[in-house]
């Protein structure tokens, strides 16, 4: 009896895999006509990321993958899910502005998700505009004019602790670039001068932590078996530390508001308000409303850290370009220390150049959306409920689009090299509805950051461009980077 109730058992077990599967099974014929290898039951293809264990490897994994064959787009089963690898600008740029791909793909985005609580990142319809509309508002080019000042006292702040560095050997700078872009974001974004959830603590230290955080939610984000079920990532230790500190930012600015009788609703000022005013429409609590803010903190200074921090490690090791970007700032500053202000960015045109270049080296390396609806393209089919996984890095080293593309080549920025492409090719802040809000704002800070540094230090490196290795967080992030630091000297020419 026991061994008949053992073998329908069994059965029913092979029964429910082979149901999963159908899908995988039919999707190579039925479900769509887009190429791609055959896939297994229950992990389909999921055994591309068997071994992924840190940032570099999942990076490794995902280009294997998306190499793997060379149509335009490509079908995979990660798992039980469909998805479409799309590939070649013209799909980029067609299929992210496409009215069937306009919300995040909960797939891709659960584990985001899982950590941040239900902040803007990961937000769908109604509840989304609700915080991305004041948002837009709150960085508007006629506003972010106000954030000159702040950028500028900030980098002051963190030139002085550099000044500990000079000419005191090799060091990973990424930490004083770091904090300082997390204090640009919370004075100028959220209107708080100081970092409140830092205080007593060890700044370095909390950022590191955060950084790890972000690493271990991508690492399982592609990892086989969180594709197909079989693991949960648990977020870890650093809400705890930030969440308290979070909500008595919260608390200051809601005592504020009430006693100054600020209008925080027709008129949000700042990130902080908007999350008050979400909260309050939602009857968050305390917890959830603190929760509202995390995506937003990374969003905005983790990206734009890893530029600048890419960039000083570039300029590092191409004195060539780091002396144009400079021969660049002293024909707008000469020999002042005045600090830049709107005007004077627009001038930084050779820099803004190297800033996209490097951004071509570190950009997000993919983006994933939902499809809502069965589209047509091309005489491709794909699904309503398949996943649209672009792989925004492929056309970033694709030699058909750029002269030199495994090098540093500032020249693939020059206008008539950029007229040649097509705009799928570079789309670091991707486009359509769910694209990035913090474009001017991030090249605002880019700029006068590394203006500010360049004009103050000289940059030298021992480290060879091949020597870089990267990982795959929300960009592609240098590990280890090494600078060196001398007091700058004005030149002959000058
Ligand atoms: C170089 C810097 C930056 C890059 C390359 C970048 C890139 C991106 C990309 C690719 C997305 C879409 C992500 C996805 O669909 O999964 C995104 C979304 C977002 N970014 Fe940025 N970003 C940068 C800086 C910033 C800054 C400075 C802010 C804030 C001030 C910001 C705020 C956001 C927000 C809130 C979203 C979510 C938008 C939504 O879903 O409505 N980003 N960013």
């Amino acid at each position: 009896m026991e061994e008949i109730t053992l073998v329908l058992l069994s059965a029913l077990v092979v029964l429910i895999v082979l149901i999963k599967s159908w899908g995988m099974v039919s999707g190579t014929s039925g479900a769509t006509n887009i190429p791609g290898p055959f896939a297994w039951p229950f992990i389909g293809n999921a055994g591309y990321f068997f071994g992924v264990t840190d940032g570099e490897s999942a990076l490794k994994a995902f280009t294997t993958m998306a190499k793997a064959f060379h149509d335009p787009l490509n079908r995979f089963w990660l798992g039980p899910k469909l998805v479409i690898l799309v590939k070649s600008p013209k799909y980029i740029e067609t299929l992210l502005t496409h009215k069937a791909a306009s919300s995040k793909d909960a797939f891709f985005y659960k584990e985001v998700k899982n950590v941040t609580g239900n902040g803007v990142f990961t937000r769908e319809g109604e509840a989304w505009q609700r915080m991305r509309k004041p948002l837009m508002n709150i960085i508007q080019p006629k506003n972010i004019g106000n954030f000159q000042g702040i950028i500028g006292k900030k980098v002051e702040n963190m030139c002085e602790e550099l000044q500990l560095r000079i000419d005191q050997g090799f060091f990973d700078i990424s930490k004083y670039i770091k904090l300082c872009s997390l204090e640009v974001l919370f004075e100028a974004a959220m209107g708080v001068d100081n970092i409140g959830f830092m205080s007593g603590l060890d700044k370095y230290e909390v950022i590191h932590q955060v950084e790890e955080e972000i690493e271990e939610i991508f690492v399982s984000l592609w990892n086989w078996k969180a594709m197909t079920g079989l693991t949960k990532y648990n977020p870890g230790d650093f809400r705890e530390l930030m969440l308290p500190h979070l909500d008595k930012m919260i608390f200051e600015r809601k005592e504020e508001i009430s006693s100054q009788r600020i209008d925080y609703n027709t008129d949000p000022k700042s990130y902080i308000d908007v999350v008050i005013q979400t909260a309050e429409k939602e009857q968050r609590s305390n917890y959830e409303t603190s929760l509202l803010l995390v995506d937003f903190i990374i969003a905005g200074s983790d990206t734009q850290s890893i530029v600048i921090i890419l960039i000083l490690s570039l300029l590092a090791m191409h004195q060539e370009y780091q002396e144009k970007v400079y021969q660049e700032l002293l024909s707008i500053f000469g020999h002042s220390d005045r600090k830049p202000n709107e005007d004077d960015l627009k001038k930084m045109v050779y820099l803004e150049m190297c800033l996209k270049e490097t951004l071509r080296h570190c950009s997000p390396p993919s983006v994933a959306r939902y499809v809502n609806e069965d589209v047509q393209i091309d005489g491709y089919f794909i699904p309503k409920g398949a996943s649209l996984l672009f792989a925004l890095y492929l056309p970033l080293v694709d030699p058909q689009h750029w002269e030199r593309p495994s090098d540093f080549y500032p020249d693939h920025f020059l206008p008539e090299a950029v007229a040649k492409r097509p705009k799928g090719t570079f789309m670091p802040f991707v486009a359509g509805p769910k694209s990035c809000p913090g474009q001017l704002y991030s090249f605002q800070t880019m700029k006068t950051v590394v203006s500010t540094l360049l004009r103050r230090f000289h940059f030298t490196t021992e480290q060879k461009f091949d020597d870089l290795h990267y990982k795959y967080l929300l960009m592609r992030e240098p590990v280890n980077p090494l600078v060196k630091i001398s007091k700058r000297l004005p030149t002959s020419s000058s």
